[in-house]
């Protein structure tokens, strides 16, 4: 949730530090700092969160900060902060230095036994803790074995040998200029090396200016970062000798490119992203191709039930997904939001197809409850979209989006190419076992094949979808309805809508409206009603004037052939003619712009909404 990036080499450390924080910001930004070994001393510099006009970001400030000192540095480490535990405050700020002043550490994760090594370390060598952070034991214990003469490699060891929790963590230590020592367990450290010098982040996007060509540590993995050298090592000290990843992303991806924020950014990449996902996956005769993933008829034969298993937005394309699999390939699935998962004994086992949907492959609630299905001998395929990501290693086969990197919280073209693979996963479990017939696939295909110029179609209601924007901004509650696949579509725009506005917002199922949620209708309430399933056109129909009728004012959302919607609502949004299946792409593509103008007219912070994180590492 936070990110971290580490840097020892020729150049100038504090500006490939700070360039990759900035870089990171998304991950977590409540407050940010550095630290750096300069000439024999160990100079640390936080900047936390403070509200003035200037608008600028933590690490802008923090540049501002350092403008005229260390330039001459070989060595730092920094962090941007997203608060577990203890305020945003510069205190709790990273990176934590420890009481003699010796280590400085950024962390990411949790260290949960932290109360129990804060009383170790008090009662046994009389050092309080400053902060109310879990990360700042990590110092101390740090700075305790290397006064006893541990080097920082053993340290370490000795260290995480006493923690418990999730946790990547980067350390520097002052009697030893010449290296930065990371961690990982359970928390995403990445590696590079270069004739420049040895880079550490938690996220490819802060290396990728540096190499496309990274080491993805383990858990309980340790990375030496020398300028000259890098070495990764397990727990017994032995060298590891790693795959290399390449990552296929440009830099220019993960920047905004002219618009306002990554979130409009991100939605326009649609087109383009949902054409990669797709025809990476076709062969030269149109047909599916799974690219790697070894699923046969006789694996298919074999299993009797599939559990998709995500978080927020990748849990509502799992609702999708379980529709389409469930009508193409027959095969019964239950869709799970990842942390009731875990804690609920599901009935898995060697006949379960686990199915983990994860944009950033780091989620530790997915990550965790992939791990629980496999222990009761699942087969895991996840749908991934960041390569070399953890869920990606665990599972026994990957399906990537292929989407670039998604930096804006909200998660936009990340959902619509989950959507991509779960369609293709779908039609190639039915051909396989012939629950769909070659016309139906090929039907299908060509309508898939169909949206991304469908989607750059709808992008033109911006004009529109902003005006909207402006009459509705002030509700204080904001409604999503629909049926079938609607349904789920509903959700996700609702999510959208609550985490970049902050309004109230509620998605249900149109059916159960008069089982209570009606009574909420009034002349102050907007309604977005879905209304893009041909054999439920009517029935959404009856629950649309059910609300006018209460006074609602009532946005439809429905194909363009549908024009008597019109009659019933205040307004229409029209998606383009296509088969029933295939509306979730596009219906939502409307309700993220929606999600997306309600924000901006409130001035709200849409690529970094309040209390949120891009990649959700803590339980
Ligand atoms: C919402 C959003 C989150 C994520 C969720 C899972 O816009 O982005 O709900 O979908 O935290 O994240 P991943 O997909 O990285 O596992």
């Amino acid at each position: 949730m936070c990110g971290i990036v580490g840097y020892i080499g020729k150049g100038c450390a504090k500006d490939v530090v700070l360039d990759g924080l900035g870089k990171l910001e998304y991950r977590g930004y409540d407050s940010a700092g550095i630290a750096l070994l300069d000439k024999g001393r160990l100079a640390v510099e936080k900047i936390a969160e403070i509200q003035d006009e200037s608008n600028k970001s933590k690490i802008s400030k923090l540049q501002d900060l350092l403008k005229e000192k260390y330039s001459d540095a070989n060595v730092a480490i920094g962090h941007t902060r997203w608060a577990t535990h203890g305020t945003p405050s510069v205190l709790n700020a990273h990176p934590h230095v420890s009481n003699d002043g010796m280590i400085a550490v950024v962390h990411n994760g949790i260290v949960e036994n932290y109360s129990e090594l804060k009383e170790m370390l008090l009662k046994k060598h009389n050092i309080r803790c400053k902060s109310e952070t879990d990360s700042e034991v990590i110092a101390q214990l740090l700075s305790v074995f290397c006064a006893d003469g541990l080097d920082l490699v053993d340290a370490m060891l000795k260290a995480t040998g006493m923690m418990k929790g999730a946790y990547a963590i980067g350390a520097i230590y002052k009697n030893d200029e010449n290296k930065i020592v990371g961690y990982r367990k359970d928390a995403p450290l990445i590696a590079c090396h270069t004739d420049e010098g040895t880079f550490i982040a938690s996220d490819m996007t802060a290396l990728l200016k540096h190499s496309k060509d990274v080491y993805f540590l383990d858990d309980d993995e340790l990375v030496v970062c020398k300028a000259d050298s890098m070495q990764i090592l397990n727990r017994n000290k032995e060298v590891v000798e790693k795959e290399i990843f390449h990552i296929d992303w440009n830099i220019e991806t993960a920047e905004k490119g002219g618009y306002d924020h990554f979130m409009l950014k991100e939605i326009h990449d649609q087109p383009d992203v949902l054409e990669d996902t797709l025809s990476r996956r076709l062969d030269s005769n149109g047909r599916i191709n799974l690219d790697g993933i070894s699923l046969t008829l006789d694996d298919l034969n074999k299993i009797k039930k599939i559990y998709i298993v995500a978080c927020g937005t990748a849990y509502h394309a799992g609702l999708v997904g379980k529709t389409l699999i469930e009508k193409w390939a027959k095969i019964p699935v239950e869709v799970d939001v990842a942390s009731e998962f875990r804690y609920r004994d599901p009935l898995v086992d060697e006949n379960t197809l686990f199915i983990a949907v994860t944009q950033s492959g780091e989620t530790l609630d997915t990550l965790m409850a992939l791990r629980e299905a496999k222990k009761k001998g699942a087969r895991v395929l996840s749908i991934v979209n960041v390569v070399g990501s953890s869920i990606a290693r665990e599972s026994d086969d990957v399906f990537y989006t292929w989407a670039g990197p998604e930096i804006a919280v909200a998660s936009t073209k990340g959902y619509t190419t989950q959507l991509m693979c779960l369609y293709l996963i779908a039609l190639y479990m039915g051909r396989l076992k012939e629950t769909i017939s070659a016309e139906t696939e090929k039907k299908v295909l060509e309508e898939l094949k169909s949206v991304p110029s469908k989607v750059s179609g709808l992008l033109k209601n911006e004009g529109k979808i902003e005006e909207l924007a402006k009459k509705i901004y002030e509700k204080r509650s904001i409604f999503y309805i629909g049926r079938g696949l609607d349904a789920n579509v509903a959700l996700e725009g609702s999510l959208k809508l609550k985490e970049i506005s902050y309004i109230n917002s509620f998605a249900i199922a149109a059916g159960e409206l008069k089982h209570g949620t009606i009574a909420l209708m009034d002349e102050d309430t907007i309604v977005f009603a879905l209304a893009t399933q041909d054999e439920l056109a009517e029935k959404m129909l009856s629950n649309i004037v059910e609300v006018s009728a209460r006074d609602a004012y009532v946005v439809s959302i429905t194909k363009e052939k549908n024009d008597f919607f019109k009659d019933a609502s205040e307004m229409v949004l029209f998606i383009p003619e296509c088969i029933d299946e295939v509306t979730p792409l596009l219906s939502i593509v409307l309700l993220q712009l929606i999600a997306y103008f309600v924000a901006k007219e409130r001035g709200e912070n849409i690529d970094m909404p309040r209390n949120l994180a891009k990649s959700v590492t803590v339980e």
